[in-house]
């Protein structure tokens, strides 16, 4: 099944990262759901992707110089438009208590190291199937959850394109998936990856054009910012390919 994944939730139109841009990226037809984590100053796992919350929030400064107190007191919905002032920052465990049971599958992206533990009991509270992708940009944050978890899927955002190399060091640490850019991504690469056994996400899907082209590519799923254009898609084009 082609995975439509609702990237910080369907944050063209939301506060990214936040319960309501979640849930109004199932309301758009998304099946799965992008996030990431980060921890407060008192070890509290949160949803974001900054380092900083000077721009996605009403405050300044490095999120994990705040407790999860303080930065609950913030407004992180005001900065994307008036209507959503006073959204909360959300704790990943109130996301997993709401989601992890549903029938989606998940991209977790682990922004910064020694979380994978906290992270990899709050799945196994919550979660009800193995759908559950924990992914990074660093390759050892993903060797160091596979120490922690045998059986947990793997995916490595990668910024350059798939190459025999990245495809061995993903396989020694028992990965499933591998994500270039879209920009970065060729039929053949593809193939590559899936001749050594490995799915395919594709990230930084920028806008329409750029998600036609990478739905081409015969991958198993992309991130978007707007899940329902790529609903749209999607039914237009229910099997892989692009009609020409
Ligand atoms: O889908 C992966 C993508 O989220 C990686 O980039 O910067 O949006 O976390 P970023
Ligand atoms: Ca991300």
């Amino acid at each position: 099944m082609f995975i439509n994944y609702a990237h910080r939730g369907a944050s063209q139109y939301r506060p990214e990262n936040t319960l309501i841009s979640f849930r109004y990226g199932l309301e758009l037809g998304a099946n799965g759901i992008e996030l990431d984590l980060q921890e407060t100053k008192d070890g509290k796992l949160v949803i974001f992707h900054d380092d900083t919350i000077d721009c996605k929030s009403n405050g300044k400064g490095r999120i994990a110089d705040y407790t999860y107190a303080e930065l609950k007191q913030m407004d992180f919905g005001g900065w994307k438009g008036a209507e959503f002032a006073g959204t909360s920052i959300c704790l990943f465990e109130d996301f997993a208590k709401e989601f992890l049971g549903l029938d989606l599958t998940f991209a977790i992206e682990l922004k910064v190291p020694n979380i994978e533990k906290q992270t990899l009991e709050l799945i196994e509270k919550y979660k009800k199937h193995d759908r559950i992708y924990i992914s990074s940009f660093d390759y050892d944050i993903l060797a160091a959850v596979r120490k922690l978890c045998k059986n947990v899927k793997i995916s490595w955002l990668i910024q350059e394109p798939i190459k025999r190399e990245n495809i061995e060091k993903l396989l020694a640490i028992g990965g499933t998936q591998i994500c270039p850019a879209a920009k970065n991504a060729t039929k053949e690469s593809v193939a590559l990856a899936k001749s050594h056994g490995l799915g395919v996400r594709l990230w930084g899907v920028t806008d329409e054009a750029v998600m036609r082209k990478a739905y081409d590519l015969d991958t198993e799923g992309m991130t978007v910012n707007f899940p329902d254009k790529l609903t749209e898609w999607l039914k237009l084009y229910p099997r892989k390919g692009i009609k020409k």
